[in-house]
């Protein structure tokens, strides 16, 4: 049985040793393929060598996509705004709040954990010189929520930007899931952003006061993925909500938008997730980018979107991969594989076959 919840990507919950042992028996049985970049520039050589079909590349081209981590935005573009992130005590959530607490925001970061909160809000504040408040809040359960947006309307007054990115999730054969599991998941992901999206919203409509609302969601929101079934389903839930209020509320000020980030190391949730790094080098074989995200790129990405830079975009979907979810949904992707010798052999037997 699985029953438990953690943040998102940091929720290996098997027993360490045996979660070694899996990984380690699964390092064995992938396959890697080393690609090397022979000269430079335009007519650069790719030559690879692969020892089996699993995997894109192995990452050297990363250094054709650094990631830039200051902030993008021109300083002040959060100024006199109030920008109010769940989960914001740790990871992303933690990533975003520093972005738009350096642009100006005074921020509110809201999490179960009111210890965690304060640290992370006195550290951020020190930082960026603007206030950062911490309000203890369990998503899940509506009356906590309602009381959560009390003490923040007399702490800030309502905000300007919402950033729903609290989660839980956990990996597990879905045979094994128990019916609290399920709850577990989906109470938090789904009802969770629906209780201080709603709560906020009505709060937002009868002060006529226009917001940004964004959610996190996932790639696997799209395509469902096994073995996280409460999460892509419950994700899935959120990508529908966030549209359909896209549409809805546009009357009362309200903008909806969507990130479904990829594969983004965050400090705890690797260690936890992948203590061999077999898994990390899994999905670096699988982004054509060649590397994971980082929490500051999509603090940007968050910070743009959640700014008047961005009062047109409403109803937005923006995935944030590195290009993962496209090239593990192609059919042909895997011919990347095919060393320049090969495609030679195989034009050959194309030609041959012409006419016949
Ligand atoms: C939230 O979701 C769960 C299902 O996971 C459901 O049992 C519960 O009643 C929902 N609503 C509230 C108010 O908790």
């Amino acid at each position: 049985m699985c029953v438990s919840s953690a943040p998102v990507f940091s929720l290996f919950l098997f027993d360490p040793l045996k979660t070694h042992q899996t990984l380690s028996k699964m390092a064995a049985g992938l396959f890697w393929r080393k690609v090397e970049f022979v000269g430079a520039g335009k007519s650069s050589v790719l030559r690879s060598w692969f020892h089996g079909s699993a995997g894109l590349q192995s990452g050297s081209q990363s250094g054709f996509f650094p990631p830039v981590e200051g902030a993008m935005l021109p300083k002040g573009s959060f100024d006199n705004k109030v920008a109010f992130i769940t989960g914001g005590g740790t990871g992303l959530g933690r990533a975003m709040t520093t972005t738009l607490s350096q642009l100006g925001a005074q921020c509110v970061i809201a999490s179960r954990k009111l210890d965690v909160l304060q640290q992370t809000a006195e550290e951020i504040s020190s930082q960026t010189g603007n206030k950062v408040h911490a309000v203890q809040c369990d998503v899940k359960d509506p009356q906590a929520v309602s009381q959560c947006v009390d003490q923040m309307e007399s702490l800030t007054g309502l905000p300007d930007v919402i950033i729903n990115n609290a989660a839980g999730n956990f990996v597990c054969p879905s045979e094994g899931l128990s019916p609290n599991a399920w709850r577990a998941i989906t109470d938090i992901v789904l009802n969770g952003t629906a209780f201080v999206t709603l709560e906020l919203g009505k709060r937002l409509i009868q002060k006529q006061k226009g917001a940004s609302f964004l959610a996190i969601t996932t790639i696997y929101a799209e395509s469902g993925s096994g073995f996280v079934v409460p999460s892509a389903s419950a994700k899935a839930g959120v990508d529908a909500l966030y549209k359909s209020l896209a549409a809805e509320w546009g009357r009362y000020g309200h903008r909806f938008n969507i990130i479904q980030p990829g594969p983004i190391k965050t400090k705890g949730a690797f260690s936890r997730l992948d203590p061999t790094g077999v898994f990390e080098k899994e999905m670096i074989g699988r982004i054509p980018v060649g590397r994971l995200g980082r929490p500051a790129e999509i603090a940007n990405l968050a910070a743009y979107i959640s700014s008047d830079f961005a009062t047109w975009m409403s109803g937005a979907v923006i995935r944030f991969d590195g290009g993962e979810y496209v090239w593990m949904a192609g059919e042909f992707n895997h011919l990347c594989c095919v060393t320049p010798e090969q495609w030679k052999t195989m034009e050959a037997m194309i030609r041959s076959t012409k006419g016949s």
